[in-house]
Formats: structure tokens, sequence, C-alpha cells
């Protein structure tokens, strides 16, 4: 296999134009196994590989933050050995990978809820995640995990409370800097994978002004290319923020 941080960035990309946050649903691993006769839970596994290209990708663009949603506070209705494959899995995961992207210089966080149905072991491979990558610069992976953009608003809201803060003191500012990650940039561009056309419960609070590219890959099969693809999907559009952009159009 070719060094997978050797493929170049497109030279159509505009490098000046690249949004600073990108955020991914990674849907669609399921349909992928069940396409080729395989349990759901092989679709899981094929993802990582994409995860770690896309990755890479973000990194050859020079994008400041990629988050990725890996498990939602819904998907806990999911059949039991899912659940724990997926648990399994993402603990694998840590454990195969934080060096790597330690050594790339990407600063790994989680955003989500750490209640009791998280395994312990999945925690103690996230505080190891954190704790090794802490002081890097070059990009920050934010992995939502047991992440549900309800449930962050909701932990605001009670921080807000604990801290004491009075009506007056209520504001859009006040929520944010209770995020789970106020340091980040809202992301400009979230894509979903699989031909799905929903946030599903990602970002609710971010994606305000997010632009949103909806590819019809499966994740196990998205790679870096894709990613490119969405960039200049990005690249092509106006952004006005409730405004009127440049000309008055
Ligand atoms: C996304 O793939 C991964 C997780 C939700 C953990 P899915 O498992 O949702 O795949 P589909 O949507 O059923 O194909
Ligand atoms: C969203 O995908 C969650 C993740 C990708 C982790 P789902 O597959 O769970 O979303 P729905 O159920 O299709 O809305
Ligand atoms: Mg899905």
């Amino acid at each position: 296999m070719p060094d997978p941080r050797s493929v170049p960035v497109p030279a159509d990309i505009d490098r000046s134009e690249v949004p600073r946050h990108v955020a991914i649903v990674m849907d669609g691993n399921g349909r992928w196994a069940t396409r080729r006769g395989l349990p759901r839970t092989e679709g899981h596994g094929a993802g990582e590989a994409s995860l770690l290209d896309v990755t890479y990708g973000a990194l050859s663009l020079g994008v400041e933050a990629l988050t990725v949603y890996a498990f939602s506070t819904e998907n806990w209705r999911r059949p039991v050995d899912e659940v724990r494959y997926l648990m399994n899995f993402n603990k694998g995961l840590l454990d195969r990978r934080t060096e790597e992207l330690h050594a790339e210089g990407v600063r790994i966080v989680f955003s989500g809820r750490r209640d009791w149905r998280v395994p312990r072991q999945v925690i103690a491979r996230m505080d190891r995640a954190i704790e090794m990558t802490q002081h890097n610069r070059r990009m920050t992976l934010n992995i939502a995990f047991n992440y549900g953009g309800r449930a962050e608003i909701v932990d605001a809201v009670a921080r807000l409370v604990a801290d004491g803060v009075g009506t007056k003191g209520v504001s859009e500012r006040a929520i944010r800097a209770r995020l789970y990650h106020p340091e980040l940039p809202d992301p400009d561009l979230v894509i979903r994978t699989s031909g799905e056309h929903r946030l599903s419960n990602f970002l609710l609070w971010e994606l305000a002004y997010a632009e949103m590219v909806f590819s019809e890959v499966l994740w196990p099969d998205f790679r870096r290319e894709d990613l490119f693809d969405a960039i200049r999907d990005y690249q092509g559009r106006h952004r006005r923020f409730g405004g009127v952009s440049e000309g008055g159009a």
C-alpha cells in the first residue's frame, strides 16, 4: 500500500478557501455490509480505513478541525450485539490509531456524554488519547461519541444553572461557552454520506450556518478524494450569513 500521507491536494482546490472546520456524519456502514452479504458490523470495521484516509486528507488540506459522528445518543437503540461491537470497535480503534495520529500532530478530543452506558475500558482509551495528544496543534480530531445535539444543549444549560447565571446573563455567548468544545470554530461544512439527507441530532447548535454536502458514497467506500469533491462543492457556494453577498445578489 502506498504511504497514505503522500497523496497531494488537487491543484483546483483553492488552498486559501479551505473550511476551517469540517464535520462528517459517517453513515452507510450497515448497508455497505448487507450489500456484500456480510453482517452489519463488518461495515463498521471497514469504516476505519475511511476515517484514517479522510483524516490524512484533512491534514493535507490544512483543515483546523475535523468532527466525526461515531455514535449517537440514539444508537443505543440498536441490537445489543451491534452496540457491543461498536463499543469494542471504538476501543480497538483508539488502541490501534492513537500513536499514529499523535505522530501526525493531531489533537484528539471527544464530544458526548460520559454516562454509565459507556464501558469503562472505552473511557480509559479516550482519556489516554486526550492526554497523549493534548499539546498537538496541527489539527483537532473531535470524535462525537455518545453524542446528541440536544443533549449537548441540555448539558450546557445545566452548567449555566450550576454556575448561577441569572436571566440577564443568558445569551448565545454564555451558552456557547458551555458547549463540549467552545474553543473550536463552528463547522463551515458538514458532509453526510450514504445518500441520507438529515442531521440525526448532530451538532444542532454549531451547524447553524454550515454548508451541507450530501454524498451518495457509503462511508466504508469514502476516501479523501470524496472529501476533496465535497470541498470543491463548498468552494463553489456563496455564504451570506443572513446578509447580502458582494454585488448585492
Ligand atoms: C453509521 O452507519 C455508523 C453508526 C451509526 C455507528 P450505519 O450503521 O448507520 O449504517 P446504515 O445507515 O444502517 O447503512
Ligand atoms: C447518525 O447515523 C449517527 C452516526 C453516524 C453515528 P444513524 O444511521 O444513526 O442515523 P439515522 O437513524 O439514519 O437517522
Ligand atoms: Mg445509518
